[in-house]
């Protein structure tokens, strides 16, 4: 099998290169790709790549992942997370490749407190989850066989990450103030590399499953809980780390504005991923805990 890959040096791209080896030969693509365009910015150039390669899977990690900065360039988002997606879709069912793609509990207005299923309406609030959930649309209605994964609060060993600027911010500072009224459950990138190669598997014997899921790790947080989460295993892991911060005060969103609005309600139900794929999605803390020990 060959398999198309787009965004490899994202977090998700990165562990897709190695979850997906598995499955057949991998092309794994950037922006910055000389031979064959990988640049979202250039919808045709990716329709050439798809026509080019003709590979039987293609995965997209690429996105416009800058939630703020997004909210004043709409149309370069719109680009990235719907636009070219849109062409992929099409011309992945024009070569009856399969599409895999991403999307994001920030499709969801985050009212309420109850895990958002599938079935319920979106209602985005920002630039990124309206540009975002374009892009499903676009995907449903092309005719592709797909699997869209939504996901949340994504992290991962490689790059920056909440968890490394929590530990950093607490070796510099006395007091910490983090956001205590958003829900949802921090997912590993490596999680979720492994969850799309599990699917994509599954769908190749059992094309009937294609379509829209929520795969989030177990578990429920909130920001503040998180980072205290990070604070107490990083001390557990390295004894000797020096941590300055007393303090984790808990404060709410309306402490932070940001030029994006974020939902309160970020939690999603997994059940169908769980049932349908026949998986178990281990709790948020699990893959923490292992992240923080990868990289202190
Ligand atoms: N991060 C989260 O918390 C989160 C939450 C929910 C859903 N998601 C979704 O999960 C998926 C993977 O996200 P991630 O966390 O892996 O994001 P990420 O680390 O920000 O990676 C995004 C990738 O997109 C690439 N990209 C940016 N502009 C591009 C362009 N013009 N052409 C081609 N590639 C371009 C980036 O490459 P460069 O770095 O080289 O520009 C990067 O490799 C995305 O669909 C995202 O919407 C993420």
């Amino acid at each position: 099998m060959k398999i198309l890959l787009f965004g490899k040096n994202g977090q998700v791209g990165w562990e897709l290169q190695r979850s997906l080896a598995v499955l057949g030969d991998v092309v794994a693509l950037d922006s910055h790709s000389a031979d064959l365009c990988g640049d979202f910015g250039n919808p045709a150039g990716i329709a050439d790549t798809v026509r080019a390669l003709r590979p039987d899977a293609i995965v997209n990690a690429a996105a416009h992942t800058a939630v703020d900065k997004a909210e004043s360039e709409p149309d370069h988002a719109r680009l990235l997370n719907a636009v070219t997606p849109g062409v992929l879709a099409e011309e992945s069912a024009r070569l009856g490749a399969w599409l895999v793609h991403y999307s994001t509990d920030y499709v969801f207005d985050g009212s309420g407190s109850r895990p958002w299923t599938e079935a319920d309406a979106p209602a985005p609030l920002s630039v990124y989850g309206r540009t975002k959930l374009e892009g499903e649309r676009l995907i449903q209605q092309s005719g592709a066989q797909h699997l869209i994964l939504r996901t949340s609060w994504v992290y991962a060993a490689r790059g920056g990450n909440f968890a490394k600027t929590m530990l950093r911010l607490a070796q510099e500072r006395e007091r910490l103030t983090v956001i205590d009224d958003q829900w949802g459950a921090p997912t590993g990138a490596d999680l979720l590399a492994d969850v799309t190669a599990h699917a994509l598997r599954h769908v190749l014997a059992h094309p009937q499953d294609a379509g829209l899921y929520h795969a989030v790790a177990g578990g429920e947080t909130t920001w503040h809980a998180y980072a205290r989460y990070v604070l107490a295993q990083a001390a557990k892991i390295q004894p000797g780390i020096s941590i300055k911060a007393t303090e984790v005060a808990p404060v709410p969103t309306s402490a932070f504005p940001t030029p994006a609005a974020r939902p309160h309600n970020s939690r999603l139900d997994t059940s169908r991923l769980q049932a349908v794929f026949g998986l178990r999605l281990p709790h948020w803390q699990q893959g923490v805990a292992r992240m923080l020990t990868e990289i202190l």
